[in-house]
């Protein structure tokens, strides 16, 4: 089954939005497979940013990173990936539309309060990373019946 990893940045932490961020994939019908909030550490930041490592934010963006608690997760469902993408909606907040996270909470690019995988090998790396394998639960929801045609 497909899985996407995830983080409520540390903004939306301390901005108290993790209720809010975790009931929208919940509400969606997504599975929870993984969760922990952790403080990150630089290594572990420079190395999921790696792909950004020689643009002029990179450096602001392992600071903020790092700054406080995050909540990193992994979510499991069929068309994960690119639906938490939507739902995350795009990367400057200001752009994003109404009824995405980064839409309804964020105005700054730098504190865009959320990341999601961008594509399956992606997902597959960063859970990898960020979590070991005895940390991720499979589990199949009760309702499933009722979401899912089978
Ligand atoms: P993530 O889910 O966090 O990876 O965001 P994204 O995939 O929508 O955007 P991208 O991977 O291109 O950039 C990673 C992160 O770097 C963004 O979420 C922003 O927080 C930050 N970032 C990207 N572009 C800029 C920029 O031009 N200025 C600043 N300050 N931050 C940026
Ligand atoms: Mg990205």
């Amino acid at each position: 089954m497909e899985r996407t990893f995830m983080a409520i940045k540390p903004d939306g932490v301390q901005r108290g939005l993790v209720g809010e961020i975790l009931r929208r994939f919940e509400a969606k019908g997504f599975t929870l497979v993984g969760l922990k909030l952790m403080h990150v550490s630089k290594e572990l930041a420079e190395k999921h940013y790696d792909v950004h490592r020689e643009r002029p934010f990179f450096p602001g963006l392992v600071e903020f990173i790092t700054s406080g608690p995050l909540v990193a997760m992994v979510w499991e469902g069929d068309g994960v990936v690119a639906s938490a993408r939507k739902m995350i909606g795009a990367t400057n907040p200001l752009s994003a539309e109404p009824g995405t996270i980064r839409g309804d909470f964020g105005i700054s690019i730098g504190r865009n309060l959320i990341h999601g995988s961008d594509a399956i090998e992606t997902a597959q790396r960063e859970i990898a990373l960020w979590f070991s394998s005895e940390e991720l639960v499979s589990w199949q929801p009760a309702a499933v019946a009722w979401l899912v045609e089978s």
